[in-house]
């Protein structure tokens, strides 16, 4: 018989062989988890301008935070993660907010972005030509694109937020 002690173990092993095998994924999909800087958030939001009811995804979440500040300036906040531990501190932290998002646990290259007012990433350079294409494809015209740390090649930012010792922001508008 299985003691109730030996079912917890074994569910602890499988919640740790589910977030080495996702952090693994994330890496090779794209980047690991890495948190913005909280100090930044409201930098991403004075690029972003959220008007009430628009739609603002983050392409890899994280904790939440991003989404759940968005959501807080009006937006409708989606969050996609597919590493397991961020998407646990995200669900976590949204059930302590007030805050309606949506934290889907979703591979974001599967994600129809078509339906976005803004995008925002803290991704890395690798995966930006790919990106690029998706972004270009998917997404209407007017919507907005913020990106964190790295600027995309290639693409006319419409803003820069530069602040010394910390992350440059790029803000991008789709022709
Ligand atoms: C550098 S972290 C940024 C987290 C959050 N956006 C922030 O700014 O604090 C990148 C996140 O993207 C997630 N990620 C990487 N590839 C992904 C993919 N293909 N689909 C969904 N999430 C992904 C990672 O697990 C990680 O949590």
């Amino acid at each position: 018989m299985t003691s109730p002690l030996h079912f917890i173990y074994i569910l602890l092993l499988i919640l740790i062989f589910l977030i080495l095998i996702t952090f693994f994924y994330s890496v090779v999909r794209a980047i690991s988890w890495v948190p913005m800087w909280s100090k930044d958030l409201i930098r991403v939001l004075n690029l972003a301008q959220i008007k009430p009811g628009q739609k603002f995804y983050d392409l890899g979440c994280g904790d939440g935070k991003m989404i759940l500040a968005a959501a807080k300036a009006g937006a409708q906040a989606e969050g996609f993660e597919i590493s397991v531990l961020p998407y646990i501190v995200a669900k976590i932290r949204q059930i302590f907010s007030k805050e309606k998002v949506k934290i889907k646990f979703r591979d974001f290259w599967l994600v129809d972005l078509s339906r976005a007012d803004i995008v925002f990433f803290f991704l890395i350079p690798r995966i930006y030509p790919k990106l690029k294409n998706k972004l270009n494809k998917e997404l209407k015209p007017g919507a907005k694109v913020i990106a964190y740390v790295w600027p995309i090649d290639g693409w006319e930012p419409t803003q820069i937020d530069k602040v010394l010792n910390r992350p440059t922001i790029y803000l991008y508008e789709i022709k």
